[in-house]
């Protein structure tokens, strides 16, 4: 009778690690990139970590100037991986990044994460109904086309290993109306876009899919940025079912995301935000209980 409880103990053991061992070790054997840590706030900054728990090898990037304002040195010392500076709208620099990761990882990226934003007009506080359109096309050139360069020199340059994934972080002012969120929205609008129209060129290429995640209000040093940030995310997280998604949950799905649990996704924005949404009223925030 002992015996029979041990092994039925030791069977369930074995059953407890099995599971554990298939929930880690998603990214075991793969090599990426992750652009955009620059605190223990960023998105980036979770999503290079579970990397790292989860088995892949990365390099990480920011822009030259982040590397003075920022901590990445910090995660870079914890996770063990390289830190490459590149402006992401620079197509040499992207290059070099493309070129070092992969003589550092040794091999093609598997992922690669665009996690990169600014609004020029936000930062100096332009109303939306009088932006400076020189501004507005650095905003475009950081948040949106850094992405599809990003794409254009790894297609080119053929970086990208079969059945690899693209990443970008989006928001829903693309599809609805947050006035303070001004030129942000269009930035995500053609982020996505972006996405989808990439997204069939490479997956017809090598399979590689692409595809954006459209995040909640998350409390970092960009979400921040923006006017009424706390009022914001206070909306969206009484408004949403499940409540806002926190950056460690985004980083979660960006795990899935890279891994080959999502080798059919491609061409998508994919809500990651409670349930907001799909969401039209909801009584907590008409009528807030006392
Ligand atoms: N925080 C939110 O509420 C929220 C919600 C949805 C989507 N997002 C998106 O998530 C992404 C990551 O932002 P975050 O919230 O983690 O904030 P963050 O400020 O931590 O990250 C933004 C990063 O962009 C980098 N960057 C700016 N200009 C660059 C350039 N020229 N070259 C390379 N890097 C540059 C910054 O250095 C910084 O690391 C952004 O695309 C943001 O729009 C954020």
């Amino acid at each position: 009778m002992a015996s029979q409880r041990t092994s039925i103990r030791y069977g369930l053991t074995k059953f407890a690690l099995r599971k554990i061992n298939s929930i880690m070790g998603l990214l075991e054997g793969k090599r990426g990139i992750i652009s955009g840590p620059l605190d223990e706030q960023s998105i980036a900054w979770k999503v290079a970590q579970k990397c790292h728990e989860q088995g892949a090898k990365i390099t990480l990037t920011n822009a030259p100037v982040a590397m003075r304002f920022g901590e990445i040195q910090k995660l870079a010392e914890e996770i063990n991986a390289e830190i490459i500076p590149a402006d992401a709208t620079s197509l040499d620099d992207i290059a070099k990044l493309y070129s070092q990761s992969q003589d550092i990882l040794g091999g093609k990226m598997d992922f690669v994460l665009h996690s990169i934003g600014m609004s020029v007009n936000v930062r100096k506080n332009r109303a939306y109904t009088d932006l400076k359109y020189d501004w507005m096309q650095k905003t475009f050139d950081v948040s949106a086309i850094s992405f599809h360069k990003f794409m254009q020199v790894a297609y080119q340059q053929d970086v990208m290993a079969d059945w690899g994934s693209m990443l970008a972080l989006s928001y829903i002012a693309a599809q609805r109306v947050f006035p303070d969120y001004s030129e942000m929205a269009e930035s995500k609008a053609l982020l996505e876009s972006f996405a989808r129209s990439f997204g069939y060129h490479f997956g017809k290429k090598n399979n590689v899919r692409v595809n954006t995640i459209s995040q909640s209000p998350t409390m970092t040093t960009a979400g921040q940025g923006v006017k009424g940030f706390q009022e914001f995310f206070d909306y969206a997280d009484t408004m949403s079912p499940l409540g806002n998604a926190t950056a460690d949950e985004c980083a979660d799905y960006c795990i899935f995301l890279f891994s080959d649990m999502s080798k059919k996704i491609t061409m998508q924005n994919l809500y990651h935000d409670g349930g907001f949404s799909n969401m039209g009223i909801n009584p907590e925030v008409v009528m807030p209980s006392e």
